[in-house]
Order: structure tokens, then C-alpha cells, then sequence
């Protein structure tokens, strides 16, 4: 297969102004679900046409939990494989490994140096996760967010696409680059404006299919971490299980599907998992299925759900049955970030005193 890739741009070309900026990333830390789809990654393929966009496989976040290096590579990989199965357009995109562009633990390290511990103290995340790590908590963990802060801001990023959980880390993204390098190391125009070092990005907080819940408990995220395998889709299950998984969602004893009724949480999930996944507005998913009982519901949603992967499991195969094409888009996808990645490094070491290297 020849390789369609984006062009390399080279440091200092000057970037298609017209076009807003776009990074992304997930963690290559097990099988992504429908939550990651839905929630993320269908968002980043419709964002592609009108944005020069970056999507980004984020490998050093997934080792600030314990992790087994036999499965980080494969990981990897397989996450790549599933962004471009998913409709990540590699001639649309710049589609790149982390742990590849080594300027994103550079900048990481200076912005950790500006950064103040209890703005990192505070994410809720990191409460989060390091009530869950107990007495093992790396220093990796706590400063997580600010290697999120590198990822965006090397790419001059004007919009992360991200859900809701992700909206502190934005934020604090946006604080480093504002008060901590631009305020402090920027210097002044002629007219006394402030010369910015780094650009300070917008969130983008997608709301359709922004939380989409656990099948076993539908006031719970739908999550990787959750250790029931039954709480979740994941994007690479065969049929059999999704039609498995889905006969045993949580259910109630009313008839009828319906949004928001705050006493049915799982009939709201689940008939917004079927609006999206049979492409139907929520209205007309709504009238379809408002008078269904549970027992003719579930097959219907068992049956959009392995209509919608089943493409995307087949491109999957088909691309990791071609190790040499995906090997092709990552190397390009790596040399195109990090000719714009180093261009922001330089830009922070100028701004920081660095003696320039030669
Ligand atoms: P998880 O929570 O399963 O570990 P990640 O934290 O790696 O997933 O999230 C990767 C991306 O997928 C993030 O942008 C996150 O907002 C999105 N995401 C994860 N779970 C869900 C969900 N249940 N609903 C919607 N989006 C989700
Ligand atoms: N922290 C993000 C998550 O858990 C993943 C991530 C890392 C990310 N770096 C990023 C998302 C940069 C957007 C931009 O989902």
C-alpha cells in the first residue's frame, strides 16, 4: 500500500494561518472502548477537514501507573492502528508516537521548573488516581499534567479536543503557558505589548457523547480502569461478546426507553448509545423505542453497536496485517511533529537563557 501521508513540514515554515490547530492524545494503557470513540476519537475525525490537526499516541502518560513493559509496544501499536481505523486520515493528520519526539520530556522538564507543586497538588485527578496507587505513587503520576501542558503547548495548539475530565488539566495548561513563560520570559514590542512565548490554548469540551456510562452501573464513567470487563465495549470485541456484554447491561423494571429521567440512568445511557451508534437523532431514537420493553431493546442495540465496529474492525485487521504501512505513518507523522515540536523547544530555551547549541 503506498503511504498517504501529510507532507513534512520543516522547522520555520510558516503554518496555513487559516486552519486553527488542533492536538489530541489518548493513552496507550489497554483496549479502548466506546467512550474513547465516542467520546474523543469521533470527534477528532470530524475536526480534521477544517483544523491542521495533530493526534497523538501519549505512551510516557501510561507509565505513570505501574505498567508492564512486555505490553507497551503492542499498546502502542495497536492504539495507532485503531486512531486510523477510526478515520484518522493520515494525509489529513499528523499521527505520532510521544515517547517518539523527544521534545515533549524537554519541555516537559522546563515547565516543570516554573510550575508551583500545589497547582499540581490539587488536580483531581492525581487525588484520584493516587488514592487508587496507595503507598506507591511515582512523582510521575503528580506531574502527569504537566507533561499533558508540553504535548499541547509544542504544537501551539488552538484547541484541545478532550472530555470533560480532562478540563483541569486544560486549564492548568493554559495557566503555565500564560503566568508562568509568557508573563514571566516574554518580552516587550516596541508599543509595550507583551511578545508571547507560547500560545495558550482553548479547550474543545465535546457534549454529544461526551460521558458515556458503564453498562453495569449507569452512574459510573465507562472506563478502562473499571476492573469488570462487562462495564465496557471495547472497540476490538467480537460480536458474540457486544451481544453478550449488552444482554447483560443493568437494566430497571420500566417499560420504555427514555432520556432523562434522573431515576433511570441506564435507560438514558443506553438509548444515547443507540441514537449514536444507529446514527438516529435523539428524537428519533426517543420515538422508536419509548414504548419498547427492555427485552426488544436490547437486541437492537446489540445490533447497531456490531453494525457500527464491524468496518472499523475490519480496517483494523487490514492495517495491522500491513506492519511496513503503519511503520510509514508513524515515521512520517514523527518526523512532521518534531520539526514544529523543536522550533517551540527553541523558542522556550531561548526565552529561559540557554546557551545555544551550535
Ligand atoms: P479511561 O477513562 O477509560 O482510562 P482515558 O482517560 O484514557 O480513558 O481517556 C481517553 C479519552 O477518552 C479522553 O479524551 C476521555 O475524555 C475520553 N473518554 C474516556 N472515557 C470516556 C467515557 N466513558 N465517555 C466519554 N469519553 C470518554
Ligand atoms: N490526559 C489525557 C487523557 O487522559 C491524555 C492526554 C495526554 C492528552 N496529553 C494530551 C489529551 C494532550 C489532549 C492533549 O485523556
Amino acid at each position: 500500500m503506498p503511504v498517504p501521508v501529510a507532507s513534512a513540514i520543516t522547522a520555520g515554515e510558516a503554518r496555513p494561518t487559516e486552519r486553527p490547530r488542533v492536538l489530541s492524545g489518548v493513552q496507550p494503557t489497554g483496549a479502548l472502548h466506546l467512550g474513547n470513540w465516542l467520546g474523543a476519537i469521533r470527534n477528532w475525525v470530524a475536526l480534521q477537514s477544517d483544523h491542521d490537526t495533530f493526534f497523538c499516541v501519549v505512551d510516557l502518560h501510561a507509565i505513570t501507573v505501574p505498567h508492564e513493559p512486555a505490553r507497551l509496544a503492542e499498546d502502542t501499536l495497536s492504539t495507532a492502528a485503531l486512531y486510523l481505523a477510526c478515520g484518522i486520515d493520515p494525509q489529513q493528520s499528523t499521527i505520532f508516537i510521544q515517547s517518539q519526539v523527544s521534545a515533549h520530556a524537554e519541555l516537559c522538564w522546563l515547565l516543570n521548573c516554573v510550575t508551583p507543586l500545589n497547582w499540581l497538588e490539587r488536580m483531581i485527578q492525581f487525588k484520584e488516581k493516587a488514592l487508587k496507587q496507595g503507598a506507591d505513587v511515582s512523582a510521575g503520576l503528580l506531574d502527569y499534567p504537566v507533561l499533558m501542558a508540553a504535548d499541547i503547548l509544542l504544537y501551539d495548539a488552538d484547541r484541545v479536543p478532550v472530555g470533560e475530565d480532562q478540563k483541569q488539566h486544560l486549564e492548568l495548561a493554559r495557566d503555565i503557558a500564560q503566568q508562568r513563560i509568557n508573563a514571566r520570559f516574554g518580552t516587550r514590542g516596541s508599543d509595550g505589548e507583551l511578545i508571547p512565548i507560547l500560545k495558550v490554548p482553548q479547550p474543545l469540551i465535546l457534549t454529544e457523547g461526551a460521558r458515556v456510562m458503564s453498562l453495569t452501573d449507569g452512574r459510573s464513567k465507562m472506563s478502562k480502569s473499571d476492573p469488570n470487563e462487562g462495564s465496557r465495549l471495547n472497540l476490538l470485541d467480537s460480536a458474540e461478546l457486544i451481544t453478550r456484554k449488552i444482554k447483560r447491561a443493568k437494566t430497571d423494571p420500566q417499560m420504555g426507553l427514555e432520556f432523562g429521567n434522573p431515576e433511570r440512568p441506564e435507560a438514558d445511557n443506553l438509548l444515547g448509545l443507540y441514537a449514536l451508534l444507529a446514527g438516529r437523532s435523539r428524537a428519533a431514537a426517543a420515538s422508536e423505542c419509548g414504548s419498547m420493553g427492555w427485552g426488544s431493546f436490547k437486541p437492537l442495540l446489540a445490533e447497531a453497536a456490531v453494525a457500527a465496529l464491524t468496518p472499523l474492525q475490519e480496517r483494523y485487521r487490514e492495517l495491522r496485517d500491513d506492519p511496513r504501512y503503519l511503520g510509514e505513518v508513524l515515521a512520517q507523522g514523527r518526523q512532521r511533529a518534531s520539526a514544529v515540536a523543536a522550533a517551540t523547544l527553541n523558542r522556550v530555551r531561548q526565552a529561559l537563557g540557554f546557551l545555544a547549541s551550535t
